[in-house]
């Protein structure tokens, strides 16, 4: 009843305040380094403790830190984690010292029933091979034009279904028709075909694929605070046993489109522009043996991959810009000027017209654009936190 829910509720308080009482204590206490002995640590101002306390509100709590300390320690009962925002210390380990650090075999496990031993999964070879043929190919002119043609054809597409739900005084979702175009460009890039879920039926076999894809990538997430995840995919239950039957969903769709792809290719048959431009058959082409065998895993692995890693960040960072096009309408009629100015279009443009004429050459006039985009990912960052792990040997010596 209402009495014994109320106290209920102060004795939970009560706890709670009591575990965060004694985290801060340690904290304080270890955070001297007093246990340390003649090592140096960057200053303990948490706990794992505080992270869950704070869950629904994480990258602010660490902004917080970030203020008073450019580096910081969280103390956890296993794997002790260092946080920093000091540009020295990120050269160090992306840059300087960047063999020491890999991406960890416990980030391994948790995502390589998605990720397998693609390009976010793996260190060493296998990570040098994909980035390196990765990064050649997004600096080729026909990888750039391709890619940009892909954006801007669905870019028109989308302006064209905001134009009609505006016409129609209908609401809609910016969030998700921005992750249906950006699906649709970035699997365009990566495999040559047309999704079309921007405006296909959510029974379409490519709709189907991309809600499997997106779930999947949530659930895999949840394994990351979820301790008991390996128990649950032992017993298939829950999210676990969703997560399987969605990767089944992926991996279907996927392998069908590279063999045919594959088969293609070893018949000699994909001559035309689009598909010699695709990722897919890129990759393809430098991990096939001398021998013709085509390592069908490990190609799914480097494309899915490409897919995860830019879909969801350009179509977060630009619902976050409409969100502060909205807020800011003064900003937005200067991009809307700039925009007009440098593609030479009139107020009356069509969608199509309008479209057409970005060039490159119009689209590096858009400075102030560019400047907005950026000030947006600086203020709500697509990717807050990365976490690359120590390598054991590093550790050792
Ligand atoms: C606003 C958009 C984007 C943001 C904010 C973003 C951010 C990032 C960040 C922070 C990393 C480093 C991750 C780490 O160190 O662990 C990364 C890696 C990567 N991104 Fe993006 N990204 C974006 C779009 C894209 C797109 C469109 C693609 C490709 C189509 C892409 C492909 C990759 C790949 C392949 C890696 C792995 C690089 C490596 O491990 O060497 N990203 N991205
Ligand atoms: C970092 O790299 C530098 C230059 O390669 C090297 O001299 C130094 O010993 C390295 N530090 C660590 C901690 O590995
Ligand atoms: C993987 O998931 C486990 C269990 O949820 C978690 O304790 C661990 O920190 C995760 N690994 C990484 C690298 O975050
Ligand atoms: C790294 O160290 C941990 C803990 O000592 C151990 O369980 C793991 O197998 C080691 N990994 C490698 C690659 O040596």
């Amino acid at each position: 009843d209402d009495g014994n829910s109320r106290v209920l509720s102060v004795l939970l308080a009560a706890a709670g305040l009591a575990v965060l009482a004694i985290c801060w204590y340690l904290s304080v206490v270890l955070g001297r380094g007093g246990v340390a002995g003649a090592k140096r640590y960057p200053p303990a101002v948490g706990t794992v403790f505080h992270q869950v306390y704070h869950l629904r509100r994480l990258h602010d709590y660490y902004t917080d830190l970030f203020r008073e300390h450019m580096t910081f320690r969280l103390l956890s009962p296993g794997r002790g984690q260092i946080y920093t925002s000091d540009p020295a210390v990120v050269e160090h380990i992306l840059k300087t010292n960047f063999s020491n650090y890999g991406k960890g075999e416990s980030n391994y496990e948790n995502t390589s029933d998605l990720f397998g031993d693609g390009i976010f999964a793996v260190d060493g070879d296998k990570w040098k091979q994909q980035r390196k043929i990765a990064s050649y190919d997004f600096s080729t002119r026909a990888l750039r034009d391709f890619s940009g043609g892909v954006f801007n054809k669905n870019a028109a597409k989308l302006a064209h279904i905001v134009s009609d739900n505006a016409a129609a005084k209908q609401p809609m979702d910016f969030q998700a028709l921005l992750m249906k175009a950006t699906m649709d460009s970035i699997f365009t890039i990566a495999f040559g075909l047309d999704l079309n879920t921007l405006s296909g039926e959510a029974a379409d076999e490519g709709s189907r694929f991309a809600a499997a894809f997106d779930d999947a990538s949530e659930f895999i997430l949840l394994r990351f605070v979820n301790a008991f995840w390996k128990v649950s995919r032992f017993l298939n239950v829950g999210a676990e046993a969703a997560l399987r039957h969605r990767i089944k969903v992926v991996d279907e769709f996927a392998y069908k489109h590279i063999r045919a792809r594959a088969d293609e290719m070893s018949a000699g048959k994909a001559h035309d522009a689009e598909s010699k431009c695709d990722l897919l058959s890129r990759f393809i082409q430098a991990t096939t043996s001398d021998s013709g065998e085509v390592d069908y895993k490990y190609l799914r692995d480097i494309i899915m991959n490409i897919v995860i890693a830019g879909k969801d960040t350009t179509a977060g960072a630009l619902a976050r810009f409409l969100y502060m096009m909205c807020k800011h309408p003064e900003v937005q009629e200067k991009i809307s000027e700039e925009a007009r100015e440098a593609a030479d279009a009139g107020e009356a443009a069509s969608i199509d017209d309008f479209s057409q004429s970005l060039t490159d050459e119009a689209l590096n006039k858009m400075h102030y654009l560019h400047a907005a985009l950026t000030e947006t990912l600086r203020v709500y960052p697509s990717v807050p936190l990365v976490s690359p792990s120590i390598h054991n040997s590093t550790l050792q010596t």
